[in-house]
């Protein structure tokens, strides 16, 4: 008897039309938006949940007896990891988004410190308003969380003239452990966060965090709004002394009227770092490559085992 193909189901029709003649496999495009998944749902071996995944869609996995992968289009997981069954590997998109993302940091660095938020507003009242900026080169540049988009960036920053610093879990050749950061942060003009959410780093950009931060530094979120206390950081950016640039914020999205929204130092993004038509293409093509390993029994890359 033949065996049954394996049934994958993706969120969206270009990643399913990524996996268009993937032998062994039956392909189902459903994003779970409810309480109510169709019956497949018990036959699903490979899930790939929504690229921002709402709890419905995560909480659908509990409902997957068969399920035996779980690939997110994201390179974090928090959101999906709590929900993934015994059972199941839970593989995430590291490296994917390393060029969309690493673009964000450079670009929201340079309109940051080139003040291009006050100008596209002076332009919108239609004023010719000349001043002054700071500029980049010649700034001390730290990245928190020298994994795969903050090498990325450091790639980007090559010509920009900046000295760059580097952290992460583990100290190695030119990157410092976390447990060096107090001495780096008042060093440091440009503080880049780029770690991953763990128990670790829930929060660590905290008041004291802030407080060993340069007068007058910007610090850049492209990781997750959790790892910074957003009231400590109200505090510092509102009294003047430090700027922000967020692709990401704690709550998300930022609800209206909150006080971020209204400081003329900080500049938001609704998380976009990632979404980019390259970052789109790339991760439909790492889905396929990861959907053919597990249909012919090759090792799946990216398999999540330790804190991330
Ligand atoms: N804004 C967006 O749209 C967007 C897009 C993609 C990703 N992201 C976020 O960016 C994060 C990083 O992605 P990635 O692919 O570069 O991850 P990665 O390759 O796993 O790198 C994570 C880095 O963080 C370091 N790290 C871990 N714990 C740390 C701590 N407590 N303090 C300082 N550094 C620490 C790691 O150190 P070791 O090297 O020693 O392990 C590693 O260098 C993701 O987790 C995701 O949340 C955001």
């Amino acid at each position: 008897m033949l065996s049954e193909a394996a049934l994958i189901w993706v969120p969206t029709e270009p990643v399913a039309q990524a996996l268009a003649g993937l032998a062994g496999a039956r392909v189902q495009v459903h994003a779970p938006d409810g309480p109510d998944l169709p019956p497949s749902a018990a036959d699903v071996e490979f899930y790939v949940p929504p690229f921002f995944p709402r709890p419905d869609a995560v909480a659908a996995m509990e409902r997957m007896p068969k399920l035996k992968v779980v690939q997110t289009l994201t390179a974090g997981f928090d959101k999906v990891r709590p929900h993934v069954p015994a059972g199941a590997v839970l593989c995430n998109a590291r490296g994917v988004h390393d060029a969309s993302t690493a673009e964000w940091v450079v670009g929201a660095t340079l309109a940051a410190i080139r003040q291009f938020r006050y100008f596209a507003a002076e332009q919108a009242a239609g004023r010719w308003s000349y001043r002054f900026t700071d500029c980049v080169a010649g700034k001390s540049v730290l990245i928190v969380g020298y994994g795969s988009i903050g090498q990325a960036v450091e790639r980007r920053l090559a010509g920009f003239e900046v000295h760059i610093r580097r952290v992460a879990r583990t100290a190695r050749a030119g990157v410092s452990p976390v447990s060096e950061l107090p001495d780096l942060l008042p060093e440091a003009d440009v503080v880049i966060l780029l770690a991953p959410v763990t128990t670790q780093t829930v929060g660590m950009v905290d008041a004291a965090f802030l407080a060993r931060m340069k007068d007058g530094a910007l610090l850049v979120n492209a990781a997750r709004g959790v790892l910074v206390k957003t009231d400590d950081l109200v505090a510092e950016v509102a009294a003047g002394r430090l700027s922000a640039v967020m692709d990401v914020t704690d709550p998300e999205p930022l609800p209206p009227g909150h006080p971020l929204w209204a400081l003329p130092n900080v500049l938001i993004t609704p998380h976009v770092g990632a979404s980019t038509p390259v970052s789109a293409r790339t991760a439909e093509q790492f889905v396929r490559d990861q959907a053919e390993r597990y249909l012919t029994g090759q090792p799946l890359l990216n398999v999540i085992t330790g804190d991330y």
